[in-house]
């Protein structure tokens, strides 16, 4: 459920009618509603109520300083993946406690920031990584805390560019492995080790994955504490999907995750974390765009918008699916029209989607792409140069911009143009 309801037939967000913004900020922008996140927190604390726990939002779908204060007020911690995201979480006053560090390819620069400025934990996936953060603690006098990333070689039946736990993807050390890597880790003289670490993917839209991996993880926990580990913490990543087609689509819910979690690992008395990005941000955000033209092409009708692949680059890059729906509301009954829906950017690619029907519009209305809260804004580009759209975050009947809009010249500022040309 969202608070992005039509309302005296027009769509609003909470309180504030789309309509209003879009005449303030101008078109394309996103919008977020504080009232979603809020609610979408509360799912998963509710389904993890009874274990000890904490949920550290993958802040890679949406990092905006103004989400990230929403949730960090709720207590959330953050899933961190680079230096300059863990500098956002600690600007918006998320604690080094609540901050655990994940990726392949962690730096020592990032490794120093971290731990100079407090993390809760390193979620490490290789040896050589090891080694280097033994290293970096040591040289600082410090023992950095760890869990080990397994990949279980599980296949999550998801998107094959989101899809993280096979043996042939990037992430991990192989589960058959553990019990020597481990070993090695133990040895190190600059890391502690606390607990294992897995994430099989996105968008899953099924728990029977979830449930592979976690028993694999509860019997690895088993052994590995026989071998003399103590294992007190597990992370068991993100990835629980969200529906992006309304009408047909319903993946499982955050209370069946729960009790899932709760069957296959909760008998070991671990600290439980989760990484949940997308079921927080995705359906909590929204961006709207104007019709430009409705353009009539051979054989069809192209709906060209003023936002673009750059601004929301999901369908271009995955082939997603996101409902697209006008600010004003259709009449019951109404005809619905047949459109491809695309943007100004000079590429096919620059499709949304195809054949797609929905009520008619015509050049000037408003439409509104749901579901695009989680891996919209944080995705986008200034390719063609147009500027980043602005994220704009409502409360109730209250609406501020989170994000403005750069002017042509403070994009052309940026660059820098040689003494010598
Ligand atoms: N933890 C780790 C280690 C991850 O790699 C990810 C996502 C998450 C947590 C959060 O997963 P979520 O709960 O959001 O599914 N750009 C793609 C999604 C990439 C996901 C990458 N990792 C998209 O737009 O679908």
């Amino acid at each position: 459920m969202d608070h992005f309801l039509y309302r005296d037939g027009v769509l609003c967000a909470e309180d504030v009618p789309l309509a209003e913004i879009a005449a303030k900020v101008g078109t394309p922008f996103y919008c977020y509603s504080t009232a979603t996140l809020t609610r979408h927190h509360a799912l998963f604390e509710e389904a993890l109520s009874g274990l000890d726990h904490m949920i550290c939002f993958a802040m890679k779908s949406a990092s905006n300083q103004a989400i990230l204060k929403v949730l960090a007020n709720l207590g959330a911690g953050m899933d961190v993946v680079s230096g300059g995201e863990y500098a956002r979480a600690r600007a918006a006053g998320v604690p080094g406690d609540r901050i655990v560090f994940s990726g392949v390819g962690k730096t020592e620069g990032e490794m120093r920031m971290a731990l100079d400025g407090g993390i809760r934990q390193f979620n490490v996936e290789s040896e050589p990584e090891m080694a280097v953060l033994s290293r970096v603690a040591s040289e600082m006098g410090q023992i950095a805390p760890i869990t080990i990333r397994v990949n279980p070689d599980v296949d999550a039946r998801t998107h094959e560019k989101i899809s993280t736990g096979k043996k042939e993807d990037k992430f991990g050390i192989p589960i058959t492995r553990a019990r020597e890597v481990y070993a090695a880790a133990s040895s190190l003289p600059g890391l502690k080790v606390i607990g294992i670490d897995v994430h099989i993917g996105s968008q899953l839209t099924d728990l029977e994955p979830f449930e592979q991996a976690y028993l694999k993880v509860a019997e690895l926990t088993e052994t590995l504490r026989a071998d003399g580990h103590e294992i007190s913490r597990l992370d068991l990543g993100g990835g629980l999907g969200i529906p992006y087609a309304r009408s047909n689509e319903a993946p499982p819910l955050p209370l069946d995750y729960g009790a899932l979690i709760k069957r296959t690992v909760g008998h070991l008395g671990c600290e439980i974390e989760i990484e949940p990005g997308r079921l927080i941000s995705g359906n909590a955000g929204i961006m709207v765009a104007r019709v430009i033209y409705v353009k009539s092409g051979e054989d069809r009708q192209f709906l060209i918008i003023d936002g673009a692949m750059n601004d929301l680059i999901r369908p271009a890059m995955y082939g997603a699916y996101h409902d697209i729906v006008p600010v004003v509301e259709p009449a019951p009954g109404q005809p619905q029209a047949r459109y491809d829906i695309v943007g100004p950017v000079c590429e096919s690619g620059d499709t949304f989607a195809k054949s797609r029907d929905m009520p008619p519009v015509q050049a000037g209305d408003l439409v509104v792409f749901r579901s695009a809260g989680a891996y919209g804004a944080v995705m986008s580009s200034e390719y063609n140069t147009r500027p980043l759209i602005p994220e704009v975050l409502v409360r109730e009947d209250q609406f501020a911009v989170i994000r403005r809009r750069p002017t042509y010249e403070e994009m052309i500022a940026r660059d820098t143009v040689p003494a010598w040309l």
